[in-house]
C-alpha cells in the first residue's frame, strides 16, 4: 500500500533527554485535550483495546503471516517479534496490533507512541525490515481516498525516521471516490541517531483544519498542510468531521519490490520491535 516515498525535507535530530511529550496532559498546550486512549503495556496481556491481526489483512505486514504468538507484553513493554520461519505458505512471520473497531479518533488529536526500533545501523545488515506506527480511518472503502497518516516509519534496520500522510488528490464532493483514481504523499524524515538502542517519542499532531504536525521528543520534525503540498488539488480527509482513524503498530518485512530493500540472508532474525506507550489526546466526544 505504501509506495516508494519522495522526501521534502530532512533533519538532524540529537538525543533529548527528559523531554516533553506532546501527549502530556498536564500541559497548558492541552488544556483543551483529553486522554482518549492509552497504553503503557504494564499488565501480562493485552488490553481489550486491541486486536491482533491474524494473517496478512490489507496487506499490513507485507512479506510475513501475522499471528498471536508474535505479539506480547512482558517487563512493562509490547514486544512484536519478527521470525524467519515458515507459516500459511509465508516465509516469515510477525506481528501487528490495531484498534480497529475498538477505539478511534477523530482530528484534532495529538497520537504519541514510545518505542526502541529494531535494527543494526549498519547498511546491509538488516535489509527488509520494515517497524511502523500509524492510523487507518475507520470506516474507508478505498486507500488512499480518506488518508493514512503513518506517525513512525524505518526501514532496514537504519536510524533514519520517516513521517508521511498519503491521501487522494482527487476525492471532492463532484467525484465521490472511484477507487484507485489517485495517490499522492508528504512527508519528512530525520536521523535519530540512538532509535535502535533507546526509547523515542514518535508522535503526530492532527489539526481539524488540516494540519499534521510531526515531532520526535517533543521536538518538532516537520508539518504536513495545504502549502507542503504543494500544487496538488482535493480535499484534505482529516478535515473530514466524520472521519477517525484507528492505530496500528507493526513490523512488516519486505522481500522486495517495495519501499525497503529485500530481505538477505545476512538479516539477523529474531527481531524486536518494543513500544512501551502509546497514547492519544482528543476532544472528549
Ligand atoms: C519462500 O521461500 C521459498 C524458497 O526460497 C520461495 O520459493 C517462496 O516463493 C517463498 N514464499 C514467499 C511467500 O515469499
Ligand atoms: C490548527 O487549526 C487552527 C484553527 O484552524 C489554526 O489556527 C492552527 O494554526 C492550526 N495548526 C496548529 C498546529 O495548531
Ligand atoms: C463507521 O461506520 C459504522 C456503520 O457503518 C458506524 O456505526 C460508525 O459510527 C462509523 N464510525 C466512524 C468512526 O465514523
Amino acid at each position: 500500500m505504501k509506495l516508494l516515498l519522495i522526501f521534502f525535507g530532512t533533519l538532524a535530530m540529537s538525543v533529548v533527554e527528559g523531554y516533553v511529550s506532546i501527549c502530556d496532559e498536564k500541559s497548558d498546550d492541552n488544556s483543551d485535550f483529553t486522554v482518549l486512549f492509552e497504553d503503557t503495556f504494564d499488565g501480562e496481556q493485552l488490553s481489550e483495546d486491541w486486536v491482533i491481526t491474524e494473517g496478512n489483512e490489507l496487506g499490513q505486514l507485507r512479506d510475513t503471516w501475522g499471528q498471536k504468538e508474535n505479539i506480547n507484553v512482558e517487563g512493562g513493554r509490547l514486544v512484536i517479534t519478527t521470525k524467519r520461519e515458515q507459516s500459511n505458505g509465508y516465509n516469515f512471520t510477525s506481528g501487528a496490533l490495531t484498534t480497529k473497531g475498538k477505539q478511534f479518533f477523530k482530528p484534532p488529536f495529538k497520537a504519541c507512541v514510545v518505542a526502541q526500533l529494531p535494527g543494526s545501523g549498519i547498511d546491509g545488515e538488516m535489509d527488509g525490515i520494515w517497524p511502523a506506527h500509524w492510523m487507518m480511518p475507520q470506516n474507508s472503502s478505498c486507500w488512499p481516498d480518506d488518508g493514512e497518516i503513518d506517525i513512525m516509519e524505518q526501514v532496514d534496520g537504519l536510524n533514519t525516521i520517516y513521517s508521511t500522510f498519503h491521501w487522494n488528490p482527487n476525492k471532492d464532493e463532484k467525484n465521490p471516490a472511484p477507487c484507485d483514481n489517485g495517490h499522492d504523499h508528504a512527508g519528512v524524515n530525520v536521523e535519530v541517531a540512538t532509535s535502535l538502542t533507546d526509547f523515542h517519542e514518535y508522535a503526530v499532531f492532527a489539526n481539524d483544519s488540516g494540519e499534521l504536525v510531526y515531532y520526535v521528543d517533543g521536538e518538532e520534525i516537520g508539518r504536513i498542510n495545504e502549502e507542503s503540498k504543494g500544487e496538488m488539488e482535493g480535499t484534505t480527509p482529516q478535515k473530514d468531521p466524520n472521519m477517525a482513524f484507528y492505530l496500528i503498530l507493526n513490523t512488516a518485512i519486505s522481500t522486495g519490490g517495495v519501499w525497503p530493500k529485500a530481505v538477505t540472508d545476512k538479516t539477523v532474525f529474531p527481531i524486536y520491535h518494543y513500544v512501551e506507550d502509546a497514547k492519544i489526546l482528543g476532544k472528549a466526544p
